[in-house]
């Protein structure tokens, strides 16, 4: 048994008012808007159906929630193709839907965040059609460069590959030039290096704020600026990967440029140079556990949350005690000194939903680890009923990175399965919408698994959830000592301990069968302590106290103790 102790406490040093800081300690939900509520029978959820559910959220006592993009868009990758950063496609409403939302949010006292997305726009977009036709200020709005040629034959620039597969530069006829694009060939990349559209850009935030919002999360960061030497990127050697693999280059000139921290610093700014409340700004950047200095860098910066996705991409249903405690100790030691606070993302719409990726019993222990660790949990819509992947037929499948892969590769790469909508009780459509047919099929598994049902047993996905919010406000979570302790790889453990009350103590039984020991000596608890919360394989039931020196935890059993 190791362990490692991280007094939090001495790491708070000044920041903004503690009264701008609602969003520490607290749960921070995700909506994407197609899959939330249909409030018009189209079979797509939409604006007004968020407003109409909003008592969803004062129930689960979340203090914000997120909303994917509900702009313009020609769909191509469900919103994240903007061709008007501020105005509202009309399969979602309209902007005085919008400040509906808003003002019925704020009179439940709950934070609206939007999505901003500013490393491209959709190719539809007219800023882009002026481009082309290189209409000033429009012709420097996107990144442009001239082709290569190798025995007269046209090639990219340089050997830059999108997140998406294949060569990141797509050839134009009219302007004869490449565009750069690092996601798909429809997300043409916006050109910071152009002042006119720095301006632009921070005159989306300016609109969104001035509509009432709480703040961003920012989609794609670490791919908003490029070297400007469009150098070709070292190739890793020996992956085994198919060259046209975005994971087969070094992305040195493509990510986490300085440029790009400094781009976040002068949103951080424009955002506090306007009136009112402290904006919160959350960054979507995907890193491994070697690069974890690179996300923390935006905190620095000016984040108030770098997105922590290792419980989403750092580890699956084969991972250990000791891997995740390595993890969790690195992320914690990483985290830079300051009025910081950490983040643990549960789930989110583009990765398979949290019982596909660790098996339907271990459905809530990623959302107890996120309560129990220090700082801010982030979750998904259906994370609260421990919603299931849908699976889909290849014809079913919309998503553009599934239906790239073609009928052998979709199930594998397909982010609709995560999509499906939410499903609130057992009626048509699962009370999504009032149309038989909706965007994505509604799960199956509807009739069994959804809110209303949930809400009429004592012990469910549901409660579970709800006691999770409410332990993340208890004193010993928010300051309390962290310790992580693996048991023989077998259980996970976490304590937070304040001098003068019981810990909290979350255990996770990794193993596949029972397992008895001293709890008391192992992480120095007290001999008896009370079950908080335990999930459906605990023999452990809520409410009843136990003896921690013969401790007895079920295959997949987690158990939070106080
Ligand atoms: C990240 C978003 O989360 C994802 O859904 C989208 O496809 C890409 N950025 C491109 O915008």
């Amino acid at each position: 048994m190791c362990k490692i102790t991280i007094f939090l406490g001495l790491f708070l040093t000044a920041g903004c008012a503690p009264s701008e800081e609602w969003w520490r300690d607290s749960f921070i939900y995700q909506i994407y808007p197609r899959s939330f509520k249909d409030s018009n029978g189209d079979g797509v959820g939409d604006i007004n159906g968020i407003t109409s559910k909003l008592e969803h959220l004062v129930d689960l006592n979340v203090s914000a929630f997120w909303i994917s993009p509900f702009f313009k868009s020609p769909m191509s990758d469900f919103g994240y193709d903007i061709s008007n950063f501020t105005d509202i496609d009309p399969i979602f409403g309209t902007l005085d839907d919008f400040s509906k939302l808003i003002t019925k949010a704020k009179s439940l006292n709950l934070k609206v965040i939007l999505d901003f997305v500013p490393n491209h726009s959709s190719n539809k977009h007219p800023w882009f059609q002026k481009s082309i036709q290189k209409i000033p200020p429009y012709d420097n709005y996107y990144v442009w460069r001239n082709a290569t040629f190798v025995n007269g034959t046209r090639h990219p620039p340089n050997n830059w590959l999108s997140v998406t597969r294949g060569s990141a530069w797509t050839w134009n006829d009219v302007r004869q030039q490449y565009y750069l694009h690092q996601f798909s060939y429809f997300q043409p990349d916006l050109n910071f290096r152009s002042s006119a559209l720095n301006q632009e850009m921070k005159d989306v935030l300016t609109f969104w704020t001035k509509r009432g919002v709480d703040g961003f999360r920012v989609d794609a960061i670490p791919q908003a600026f490029e070297d400007a030497r469009f150098l070709d990127e070292p190739v890793k050697p020996n992956t085994g990967l198919p060259p046209d693999d975005p994971n087969t280059l070094e992305h040195i000139y493509t990510k986490n440029q300085k440029e790009t921290y400094e781009l976040v610093r002068s949103w951080r700014n424009h955002l506090d140079a306007m009136n009112g409340t402290r904006k919160i700004i959350l960054t979507e950047s995907y890193i491994t556990l070697d690069e974890l200095n690179q996300s923390m860098k935006y905190y620095e910066y000016g984040a108030d949350i770098a997105f922590n996705f290792m419980f989403v991409t750092g580890f699956n249903n084969r991972s250990t005690p000791t891997d995740f405690k390595d993890g969790i100790e690195k992320w914690l030691a990483h985290m830079p000194r300051g009025n910081y606070s950490s983040n643990w993302v549960v789930d989110n719409h583009d990765n398979n939903r949290v019982s596909a990726r660790f098996g339907k019993r271990r459905a809530d222990q990623l959302t107890m680890l996120s309560a129990v660790l220090p700082g801010v949990g982030v979750v998904y819509y259906g994370d609260e009923i421990g919603m299931e992947d849908t699976w889909l037929s290849y014809n079913e499948t919309v998503d553009p990175i599934g239906c790239s892969a073609g009928p052998t590769g979709y199930n594998i790469t397909s982010r609709d399965p995560a999509r499906t909508p939410f499903q609130w009780d057992n009626s048509t459509s699962a009370g999504f919408s009032t149309n038989k047919t909706t965007w994505l099929r509604v799960n199956p598994n509807y009739p069994i698994l959804n809110l209303a049902a949930q809400k009429t047993v004592s012990h469910s996905h549901y409660s579970i959830f709800k006691k999770l919010v409410a332990l993340k406000k208890k004193l010993v979570i928010k300051t309390g000592s962290v310790e992580v302790i693996s048991v023989a790889d077998r259980v996970l453990g976490i304590v937070r301990r304040v001098s003068g009350s019981v810990p909290v103590v979350l255990l996770i039984n990794f193993s596949n069968g029972y397992v008895i020991f001293d709890a008391s000596y192992q992480l120095k608890i007290p001999p008896r302590m009370t079950v908080y919360v335990s999930n459906f394989d605990s023999s452990l039931p809520e409410g009843v106290t136990i003896n921690t020196p013969s401790l007895v935890l079920a295959p997949a059993a987690s158990v939070i103790l106080m």
